[in-house]
């Protein structure tokens, strides 16, 4: 029999390391979302119902009435970032959400002052930050956010706290042997070691605190063994990696599509324009490395070309993110798609997707939040596969591969949801209905 899930109870922190875009979006939409001056589109925590038993019992609640998750009006929201604006500033700078709507919210987003970050500019080319914590070593950074995360705990009155990296995506980096073990990675920080980025000290100091760390970007970050040790040893949840918006949520719907109709592929070329502060960001070669390769994964994990070779094997892929500001953060998303049917004829698809992509992000951020806490409150720690629904580059044990077909990540995130409540799970198998 399940332990039952604590009910939530008191004030939940939400801190993000970086309030730009998809930070900003996040908290004024969740502040309008209360105002009623707007309805949380896209959030399977706040709209999304789940079938609960046999088609014939006609259970189907809403998720946030199945599970015990905490309110909107419960959440406190902070964060850190190179920039000392406060959120209504930063959020008119990101120019997402209207200033119409941001002026009504005014009162609520001035309050929210970014605390200094910890940054390495050898990790973020692009930006130059002005905002930002001084100190001899790596492991002192760690200290100092440990005390502001304690800091924010004790001055809202919170009961806990989930932390959610919005920042922006660091170069790519491998794994090297500093990040093989605990012992290691500390000492890497005591010694400043290059390979230890600024994600990985925020992720550290969430850590040791016990508060859950989700990986909103394509970095490396929780994902390596140094920091998956902290995770299993204090008991905390970690989920990861780059929030599935825009052009590869397209690609996981449609490719499990092709595949299922046993469609074949000779080229999938997937080009963006995109003007935000993000798009800067990935100008720069070594950022577009870390997302290139968290982009390109999709496709072979879906159509799996050795079990298929006659249909996939030699399929061309391209992705291009190209920067052009007069966009900002309404990008356009242009994707070819040859495929071949019976015979081998060649048929194309074109997809012309004209996304919002911190509108994409924010509700992903909200369920994330949401469903992080409520697995630390279920006592669930290391990786959650579960919520794999959510990024591009789900995270997954090592000798795991991760799933990426959008619909199998639907649903296992509702049979988990069933599992946690002691429900059982749904197979849609369904023959005992024409069964006497
Ligand atoms: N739909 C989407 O927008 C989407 C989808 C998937 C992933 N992401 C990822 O989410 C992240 C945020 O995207 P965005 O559009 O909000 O970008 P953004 O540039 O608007 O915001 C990122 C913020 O992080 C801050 N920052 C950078 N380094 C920091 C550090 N070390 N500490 C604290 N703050 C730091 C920047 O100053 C900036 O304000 C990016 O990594 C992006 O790749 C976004």
């Amino acid at each position: 029999m399940k332990k039952p899930i604590i009910e939530t109870r008191g004030k939940l922190g939400v801190l993000l390391p970086g309030m730009g875009a998809v930070g900003t979006t996040f908290i004024a939409g969740v502040e309008a979302i209360k105002k009623g001056l707007g309805k949380p589109i896209g959030s399977l925590t706040q709209m999304g119902t789940i079938r609960l038993g046999k088609r014939t019992e006609k259970r189907v609640p809403k998720i946030k009435d199945f599970v015990p998750l905490a309110n909107l009006e419960d959440l406190v929201f902070g964060g850190w970032d190179i920039f000392e604006d406060n959120a209504y500033r930063a959020a008119l700078k990101a120019g997402v959400l209207d200033k119409t709507l941001l002026d009504q919210l005014k009162p609520e987003l001035e309050v929210i002052q970014p605390m200094k970050a910890v940054f390495d500019q050898n990790y973020v080319k692009k930006l130059h930050g002005t905002y930002v914590k001084k100190a001899e070593t790596k492991w002192d950074y760690a200290q100092m956010l440990m005390e502001d995360i304690a800091n924010f705990k004790e001055k809202n009155h919170l009961d806990r706290i989930v932390m959610d990296w919005c920042g922006s995506t660091e170069v790519f980096i491998k794994p090297h042997a500093i990040h093989e073990d605990l012992e290691n990675f500390e000492k890497g920080l005591k010694e400043n070691h290059p390979d230890i980025a600024p994600s990985m000290i925020y992720a550290y100091a969430a850590l040791k605190m016990g508060v859950p760390f989700i990986n909103g970007a394509p970095n490396l970050t929780t994902d390596i063994p140094a920091l998956l040790e902290l995770a299993d040893r204090n008991g905390v949840p970690v989920s990861g990696k780059d929030y599935k918006t825009g052009q590869t949520l397209m690609k996981t719907i449609l490719a499990p599509g092709l595949k299922a109709r046993l469609l074949g592929l000779s080229g999938w070329f997937s080009t963006n324009i995109l003007g935000n502060r993000d798009g800067e960001v990935l100008d720069d070669p070594g950022s577009f490395k870390t997302k290139e390769e968290s982009k390109l994964s999709v496709l072979d994990y879906i159509l799996q070309p050795d079990v298929y070779p006659e249909l996939y094997k030699n399929y061309y892929h391209k992705v291009r993110i190209n920067y052009y500001p007069p966009r900002g953060d309404n990008k356009e998303g242009w994707d070819n798609i040859d495929i071949f049917g019976w015979l081998g004829y060649p048929m194309q698809i074109k997809i012309d997707f004209l996304c919002r992509d911190s509108i994409l992000a924010a509700p992903i951020v909200l369920d994330l939040v949401l469903f992080m806490d409520l697995a630390k409150r279920n006592g669930m720690k290391g990786i959650q596969e579960w919520l794999s629904f959510y990024f591009k580059s789900p995270m997954t044990k090592p000798e795991l591969y991760p799933e990426h077909d959008l619909f199998i990540q639907h649903m296992k995130l509702k049979n988990t949801l069933r599992y946690m409540m002691g429900e059982e799970q749904i197979t849609h198998l369904g023959i005992d209905y024409y069964e006497d």
